[in-house]
């Protein structure tokens, strides 16, 4: 596989289709490496229950939890690991990255799985479309995670008689109300992926799915000197005046925070939900969660997704048993109860979901129209275009001597040669 994966890298040489699956054997192994970045303790709760139940199955998980929000950690370790020889048996891979991975032909093909357990109708089209790779079946999905959630608190909300701001003069509002009562508005890290997703938002409820995407999967020059992208600079800028003081937080963190009442309000995906609830806060009691101002009808997504590496017989009993699995029903809502996300599933039930989770699902299952990628979440773009983009944005925020002019003349440049590098 090494040589492989270099001769790939050295010729600039791909293979179009997933590897064949070879037959099993008889000796084939009963435990699987499982690579991912669920190291949180809502996180590690809904991993645990892919454990448990793969368990069952008579095959043992054997953790192997990167730390680093957003999968920073992760990638890096993931590509050693393969590079060194010794690829985990299962990745969390995600987004426009299973492409990648798999026209380099290190991804297992997962067809007669999919085929079985009906993914083609199960799953929501948007869903079914990410996990294949030139019309083969790739990786396995688990949930779908919402980027555009404002998190608040409530109980403070009720005490102050704020509703959750659905546009930005509620926005401002509701802040300035927040202030005067003495609560910094916004928690935020200045971390560059956290950064980036309060921006994407902001781009999200200032232009639409269609602006979003010629700006964030086209990545047309001509989007990144629109003035919708000056706006949404701008209103980035503005919000500094909302938040608390500025710090580089890990994610759990800047949500410990938020629950602390250092902050009324939080623009995180929806995992946040699942370290609140681990921590004891009930959604809907202490916090609830409404979709970021402007962007109540939308859904901007994060899909999870499993892929399988290796080329050897051995582990495929396994790998195959483990991708069935996380589909099937009562596993997709298990896992994504715990895991503050819905299921990929278009059967789900919405009636048993608390109201973040039910209003995430049936925003999704509204179709295309409604959903716009998470750049930050690699849904939208290549791992390279994505973390140009972040930096930008990123030396933007912490920099306010750089004007909005300034990022859209850096942002058509690095795009026209991202589009240009694409093309070779
Ligand atoms: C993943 C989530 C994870 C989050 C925070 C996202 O990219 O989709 O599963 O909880 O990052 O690390």
């Amino acid at each position: 596989m090494r040589g492989r994966l270099l001769r790939a890298a050295l010729l600039g040489l791909a293979c179009a289709a997933p590897l064949p699956a070879l037959p099993s054997t008889e000796s084939h192994d009963a435990s699987l490496q499982v690579l991912h970045w669920w190291t949180s303790a809502g996180e590690r709760r809904a991993a645990k229950i892919l454990a448990t139940r793969l368990g069952e199955e008579g095959i043992e998980w054997k953790d192997n939890a990167v730390p680093g929000g957003a999968g920073l950690g992760a990638g890096k370790v993931l590509k050693s690991r393969v590079l060194a020889g010794d690829s985990p048996g299962a990745t969390q891979i995600i987004g426009v990255s299973v492409g990648e991975w798999a026209e380099l032909g290190l991804l297992r093909g997962f067809d007669s799985v999919a085929a079985a357990g009906n993914w083609n109708r199960v799953l929501f089209p948007t869903v079914y479309s990410l996990v294949q790779h030139h019309g083969h079946v790739v990786a396995a999905p688990l949930g779908i995670h919402r980027i555009n959630t404002l998190f608040y608190n409530r109980k403070l909300f009720t005490r102050l008689q704020l509703s959750p701001p659905s546009n930005w003069a509620e926005f401002e509002q509701v802040s300035r109300k927040l202030r005067a009562a003495g609560v910094a508005p916004l928690m935020q890290s200045s971390e560059p992926w956290q950064v980036a997703t309060l921006f994407e938002n902001l781009v999200l409820a200032e232009s639409g799915p269609e602006y979003y995407r010629d700006l964030f999967v086209r990545l047309s020059p001509q989007a990144a000197s629109d003035k919708r992208l000056r706006e949404a600079l701008f209103r980035l800028r503005g919000m500094k005046g909302w938040m608390a003081p500025l710090e580089e937080l890990s994610w759990p963190d800047a949500v410990r925070r938020f629950s602390r009442r250092e902050a009324a309000m939080l623009v995180m995906g929806d995992w946040a939900k699942a370290e609140l609830n681990e921590w004891g806060f009930a959604t809907d009691d202490e916090f609830s969660c409404a979709p970021m101002p402007g962007t109540a009808k939308l859904h901007l997504y994060s899909v999870d997704t499993l892929a399988m590496l290796g080329t050897d017989s051995s582990r495929m009993a396994a790998q195959e048993k483990l991708a069935k699995l996380v589909v099937t029903p009562a596993v997709q809502q298990q896992f994504n109860a715990a895991k503050g996300a819905v299921s990929v599933r278009r059967d789900a039930d919405p009636t048993g979901m608390d109201s973040c989770a039910r209003d995430s699902w049936t925003t999704f299952a509204g179709g295309a129209a409604a959903q716009a990628p998470s750049l930050v979440h690699r849904m939208a773009a290549d791992e390279e275009s994505r973390d140009a983009i972040i930096a930008e944005v990123h030396r933007y925020f912490m920099n306010d001597s750089i004007t909005e002019a300034d990022v859209q003349r850096r942002l058509a440049a690095v795009l026209r040669a991202l589009n240009l590098r694409r093309r070779k």
